[in-house]
């Protein structure tokens, strides 16, 4: 018998990332569109916070479910900014990032056999967190001319008796749709009528273009006591490395098996990051709403420059920081190959362009490619010049 570990991938993202920095080691020049991660530094009242903390010597254990200054924070960011149905700070709980914040709910929540209904495609590392304590991911796909809704008619025939959960995400990766509050609301009956749990991650919950509103599930209260909700540092405050995130959990025995996860897997976040996260949600926001309107511009040039090259059909993206972009019929091909690999291959081979291969992401995903556009506009026109090169 194989070990459950043994059906869990790497990833082809990581594949991705490695073949760009053996290139970049190499001393070519490449463009790193395949990562998500902003080249913005932590705003500087984080980075003071966290250096004050190291200066004062708050170096020791901290609780393993978090600073209670912290949760307690995060909690009234949680209800002032989220709406969000939190009992209180002992329904709140520190992770490392929100990956592990997944990580937990899904082991917490899941027996082997339960199946969590999810987008396809999606983010790959959440089939793979589900598939960790041995239950089933059901992708329900998002079709581009459905505007990539995340279709509760769709969702609603995807339940079975084994249904345990709908995971949402929005804004999401890779496809930068928003779910709109109506739609959430129709998720959150769904969810109600078969009695499931919905996991609403919100990563990208700042990150949010045009003027659109970010909607919180956890908000409507008929879906609050079976709804987990994970948020990350990660891409708001741009940071990463730092590992910090948080998750709201209102039922008690899912809260005591997150925690029993929590002593045993990381037995608390790093003490200075956390002094960090308190100086990010107590202080301004204005770093946040700089970084935003710059990441629309980079949008902007990124998404009109794609337009512009003839093997590409992009979607403009509403969230998050990346264009999903379908692969013409009219490209050739690169070694004999016309898939979403081919593609990611040719653009690192020949331009030093990194992507990611949309079957990545699920099966719906064949016949795409996902650029982040990360990195400053500068380096963004650059690498459009080099793919109007490469097509022509
Ligand atoms: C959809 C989604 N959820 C969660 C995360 C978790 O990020 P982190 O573990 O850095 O907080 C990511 C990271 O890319 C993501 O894309």
């Amino acid at each position: 018998m194989t070990h459950i570990v043994d059906g869990i991938t790497l990833g082809a993202l990581v594949l991705v990332r490695d073949k760009m920095m053996a290139q970049q080691a190499a001393g070519r020049k490449v463009y790193r569109l395949e990562v998500g991660d902003t080249d913005f530094a932590v705003p500087a009242g984080i980075q003071q916070a966290i250096t004050e903390a190291m200066r004062q010597g708050k170096t020791h254990y901290p609780p393993s479910t978090g600073l209670p200054q912290l949760r307690q924070a995060m909690l009234d960011k949680m209800r002032r900014e989220n709406q969000l149905v939190v009992k209180d700070e002992e329904h709140v709980m520190v992770t490392i990032g929100g990956m592990h914040g997944l990580y937990m709910a899904f082991a917490a929540l899941l027996s082997p056999g339960d199946e969590v209904i999810l987008p396809d495609p999606m983010w790959s590392e959440i089939a793979e967190l589900i598939k960790r304590p041995g239950g089933v991911p059901v992708p329900v796909a998002l079709r581009s001319e459905q505007g990539f809704l995340y279709d509760p008619e769709a969702i609603a025939a995807a339940i079975t008796p084994r249904t345990k959960a709908i995971y949402i995400n929005s804004p999401q990766n890779p496809v930068g749709a928003v779910v709109s509050e109506a739609a959430q609301r129709q998720i959150a009956r769904l969810a109600v009528k078969n009695g499931l749990w919905v996991v609403s991650d919100e990563a990208y919950e700042h990150v949010i273009f045009d003027g659109r509103r970010h909607f919180s599930i956890g908000s409507i209260p008929e879906i609050a006591a079976r709804t987990i909700t994970a948020y990350t540092f990660s891409k708001t405050y741009a940071m990463t490395g730092l590992r910090l995130g948080y998750m709201a959990v209102n039922d008690d025995l899912i809260v005591d098996r997150c925690r029993k996860l929590l002593r045993l897997t990381t037995n608390g976040v790093p003490s200075i990051t956390q002094w960090g996260g308190l100086a990010a949600l107590t202080g301004p926001d204005t770093a946040v709403r700089e970084m935003v309107s710059e990441l629309a511009a980079r949008r902007d040039l990124f998404f009109s420059g794609l337009k512009t090259i003839r093997v590409f059909e992009p979607f403009e993206p509403e969230g998050a920081f990346y264009v999903w972009c379908r692969i013409a019929d009219s490209w050739e091909g690169y070694q004999g190959k016309r898939d979403s690999w081919a593609m990611t291959d040719y653009l690192i081979d020949q331009g030093g362009v990194g992507s990611s291969p949309g079957i990545a992401f699920g099966p719906s995903g064949e016949g795409c490619v996902r650029f982040a556009f990360t990195l400053d506009r500068p380096t963004l026109a650059r690498a459009i010049e080099v793919m109007q090169g490469l097509f022509g």
